[in-house]
């Protein structure tokens, strides 16, 4: 039952940064997967560039071993191995330099009838150089697009200058700004649950909902990437992006109809509309080390560091829909569970016959994003048996691979928007105006944590957090879902 794919148009995408991780862990292996099923046309070709001096050949082997390691070993036949690297070509180019810019300009040639895409999977110090070189050397076409990911800026300052220097030599319609979040199965059925079904959506405000929970639990910690880490924390590497995201698409008026800017316009509108966040609305954690397992201090090397590794935010929404009903959210390393899940918790019935039940929690909808995506829509029943009327609680609970059926392997985020990059669709890129709004509401409470000179509250790895986060609901008399799968 999974959809059948239909064919992209014939492309060249240009992976700037072929040599790195980013490159080697997701962009090749979902172009491949891409091709397993078909979805790419014979003639597409994919171009790494890097400055590492490189013959086509050897770059061919690196993507072989790339394949290798990131791609399930059943998928790996010989003859779509094969196929993959004759796709695959290779140009030494040095971004801020002038080498190699000329060869790449001639490999491209003049093929009008392929797509032309660069994605940048390099610093994002390089995007601005790179778009202006490209634009030098006449190698992007108005037809062009380019593709970009996070971080995009660090505050609505550099954020600003980013968007100048993209706009620069590309319009809007040609910046693939990516929020890996949108490609996720689930983000995109939030839409389609809220917006296909008649179900939910007159339920949808805060007269019937009384909050909504929305959490991305991650069990890693930050070993590995501290230097970047310590420099954005929580805030900056996922409330800004993926979880405002997730936020917007929960709370979006309907568009008027599915189309990229229509999207984008309604949740411009809701981050617009979010009141500025008081201290008193945040918890930001930081975790402590647990028997040989490092603390956060320690994996970024600095003892000093005020950088959170969680962060619990109470979030409201002023507009008719939402006025009343707070939006809280929380992300954070070392927890207990990889979990990833927006909980709409809906209000009581407004008058009960029923005898009272202490531990009933109401109806709830959880729109599970990560592990076993599916959605789950707590209900109350009557206990069965004899013995009168006594309430319980049940989950009505899909998951999406069981019923769907297909071979359980849902598309992998970047699979889809990339081929999405190639069809032209921006449904599922951030704007600039979007990415700038939402750094406006998070610059002031990071600039306010600053300075306060606070530091945050430390957490033990595997719990769900510091103890102040069941504060900020508790005091709500409302309560986190548990973080566990
Ligand atoms: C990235 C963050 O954007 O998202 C990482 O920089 C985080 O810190 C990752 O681990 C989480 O993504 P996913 O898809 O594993 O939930």
């Amino acid at each position: 039952m999974v959809s059948s794919v239909i064919p992209v148009q014939p492309f060249d995408l240009v992976i700037f940064g072929a040599t790195g991780d980013l490159a080697h862990r997701k962009i090749l292996p979902s172009l491949f997967r891409r091709l397993a099923v078909h979805q790419i046309p014979d003639t597409a070709r994919i171009i790494g560039a890097a400055r590492s001096k490189m013959t086509r050949a050897e770059f061919r082997k690196q993507t072989a071993a790339a394949l290798e390691e990131f791609v399930a070993p059943a998928l790996l036949k010989p003859e779509l191995v094969e196929q993959f690297l004759n796709t695959i070509d290779y140009v030494t180019v040095d971004a801020a330099g002038h080498d190699g810019w000329a060869t790449l300009a001639k490999k491209l040639g003049d093929r009008p009838d392929h797509i032309r895409a660069f994605y940048l999977s390099v610093a994002p110090g390089l995007f601005g150089v790179i778009a202006e070189k490209l634009a030098a050397a006449g190698i992007a076409t108005p037809s062009s697009r380019i593709v970009v990911e996070k971080p995009l800026g660090k505050d609505l300052a550099s954020a600003r200058a980013l968007n100048a220097q993209l706009s620069r030599h590309f319009e809007e319609e040609q910046i693939y700004r990516i929020d890996h979040y949108l490609g996720k199965e689930t983000v995109q059925n939030l839409m389609a649950i809220r917006f296909a079904n008649a179900l939910f959506e007159p339920l949808w405000n805060a007269r019937f909902i009384d909050h909504v929970q929305i959490t991305v639990a991650e069990n890693i910690g930050v070993a590995g990437r501290g230097e970047y880490y310590d420099q954005s924390g929580a805030m900056r590497d996922m409330v800004q992006n993926h979880m405002m995201q997730l936020l917007c698409l929960t709370a979006m008026e309907p568009p008027a109809h599915f189309d990229p800017n229509f999207v984008r316009d309604e949740k411009l509108k809701v981050i617009r509309s979010l009141d500025p966040l008081k201290p008193s609305d945040t918890v930001r954690g930081q975790y402590r080390a647990n028997g040989s397992a490092l603390s956060y201090l320690a994996d970024v090397k600095d003892p000093a560091s005020r950088t959170e590794s969680f962060v619990a935010i109470r979030a409201h929404i002023s507009n008719w829909r939402w006025s009343g009903t707070p939006f809280y959210m929380r992300t954070g390393k070392k927890l207990s569970a990889r979990l990833s899940e927006i909980a709409v918790v809906f209000r009581d019935p407004p008058h009960s016959i029923f005898p009272k039940v202490e531990d009933l929690r109401g109806n709830a909808l959880i729109i599970r994003l990560q592990p076993n995506e599916g959605i789950t829509l707590r209900m109350t029943i009557k206990d069965p048996g004899p013995g009168g009327m006594r309430l319980t609680e049940v989950p009505l609970d899909m998951t999406f691979a069981d019923a769907l059926g297909g071979d359980g392997g849902m598309p992998e985020a970047y699979e889809r928007l990339i081929m999405d990059v190639i069809r032209g669709d921006q449904t599922l890129f951030m704007r600039g105006d979007e990415v700038e709004a939402a750094w406006a509401w998070t610059d002031p409470i990071i600039q306010a944590w600053a300075d306060s000179g606070n530091k945050p509250q430390q957490y033990d790895p595997g719990s769900a957090g510091p103890i102040d986060a069941y504060k900020l609901t508790g005091s709500d008399g409302h309560l986190w879902r548990e973080i566990a799968t």
